[in-house]
């Protein structure tokens, strides 16, 4: 029987990017090195040892001593929905803090796991107001759990987390974080802050591809699943099964995602090589010469000073100027991915991420260049250099 031809693809590779949205961002090359090696059985003793090392390494980025330490075989989201589906049960009453677009993701599976969900929504593109998750407890006296996002990724927004866990610990209440966008990143201290239950992803601030949720879980949270009267309605992401895998019982689960977890302890150990002190103040230093660049040409910041991320800076679009055509020329001309704005935001905003192995110098000089040329050719006049050279001056200590 004669075969019809195999559908070749016309891009046999994927082309080189530099990586500048939300994710994902560019991986470090030892990295990609530590996926190449031969398969290994996801119960092996080695492959233990390295899991083992993982959860060692995990507990260092977490600031944490206390917690257990694993990562889930998917990306964020199985992070988030693995904590709303472990963490309640339907009925349980969970207060969570809106301001942006993943935050109304967790409303989302929370409703569905038949909770009864308290959405306190506030501004997007501010920081949340403290006073309001505090009026919002006085009225409940069961509340099983309150959430927040330290770095949401839609605004820009760094969100001070240490008010919120003090109002979660008064009213008795676990306190659940979103750290997607701020492990390895900016300063994560899970048990300074009182936190119980947090959740990330490789492809952000850790250089590595999307593919596993690394989280932390407190003690308090652990046992609270193991008490709980109705099982996790998620067996795939109940967190107490995923525990018992990676740490206690080494009973079976799933097959573990070998590779991605060799990429993960490697971007692991390049974090804390580079040292978390050097790595927060490289996000720092790339981001403000970023956002000076594009101060000089007249662009505006989504989030306020002080609340400003270094991870990703969304900005407005100016008045006119083509969203899609300016990301399209980005891509086209100069293969440089940004991201486009979400929710509320969605055709005003531009989001430029500089995580992990994306935030280098030379890709803040290579995207202000680029969007020096782009921006007068769609209607957007800009003094020639101004962006570059206000960019460089903060790189240089100027
Ligand atoms: C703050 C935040 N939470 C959750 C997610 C979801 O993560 P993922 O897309 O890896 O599932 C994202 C993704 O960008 C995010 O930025």
């Amino acid at each position: 029987m004669t075969q019809p031809p195999l559908p070749v693809s016309k891009i046999p590779m994927v082309p080189p990017r530099i990586l500048l949205g939300p994710g994902p961002s560019m991986v470090h090359p030892r990295v990609l090195q530590a996926m190449m090696q031969n398969m290994i059985g996801y119960l092996d003793p080695d492959f233990i040892k390295i899991m083992d090392e993982v959860s060692e390494l995990l507990k260092r980025v977490y600031q944490t001593d206390d917690a257990i330490t694993f990562a889930l075989s998917g990306t964020g989201s199985s992070g988030m929905e693995a904590g709303i589906s472990s963490l309640l049960e339907p009925g349980d009453t969970v207060v969570m803090c809106i301001y942006g677009y993943f935050c109304e993701r967790m409303v989302d599976m929370a409703t569905r796991v038949g909770a009864n969900v308290v959405p306190i929504r506030a501004d997007w593109g501010k920081p949340f107001p403290e006073e309001m998750l505090e009026a919002e407890l006085k009225k409940h006296t069961d509340v099983k759990l309150v959430t927040a996002i330290h770095a949401e990724t839609s605004t820009g927004i760094r969100q001070p987390l240490e008010g919120i866990s003090r109002l979660a610990q008064d009213h008795d209440a676990m306190f659940m974080v979103d750290a997607v966008t701020s492990l390895g990143g900016n300063e994560m201290a899970f048990d300074d802050w009182g936190i119980d239950y947090s959740y990330s992803a490789t492809q952000k601030c850790l250089g590595c591809p999307p593919g596993l949720s690394p989280v932390a879980l407190s003690a308090r949270a652990h046992e609270s699943i193991k008490s709980r009267s109705t099982l996790p309605s998620s067996w795939y992401l109940d967190l107490a099964l995923n525990a018992n895998y990676w740490g206690f019982d080494r009973v079976y689960h799933h097959t573990a995602p070998v590779s991605m977890i060799l990429a993960l302890r490697e971007g692991l150990r390049i974090v804390l090589e580079e040292g978390l002190e050097s790595r927060f103040a490289r996000h720092e230093t790339n981001a403000a010469a970023l956002r000076a660049g594009l101060e000089a040409i007249g662009i505006k910041m989504v989030a306020p000073v002080g609340y400003q991320l270094a991870q990703i800076t969304p900005v407005w679009i100016p008045e006119g100027v083509d969203d899609d055509a300016v990301r399209h020329m980005l891509l086209r001309q100069h293969s440089i991915e940004i991201g486009k704005g979400l929710g509320e935001l969605a055709g005003k905003a531009w989001r430029f991420g500089l995580m992990g192995e994306s935030s280098r110098p030379e890709y803040v000089l290579a995207l202000l260049s680029a969007l020096e040329g782009i921006l007068p050719r769609v209607g957007y006049e800009t003094a020639s250099g101004a962006a570059v050279g206000a960019a460089s001056q903060v790189l240089t200590g100027g």
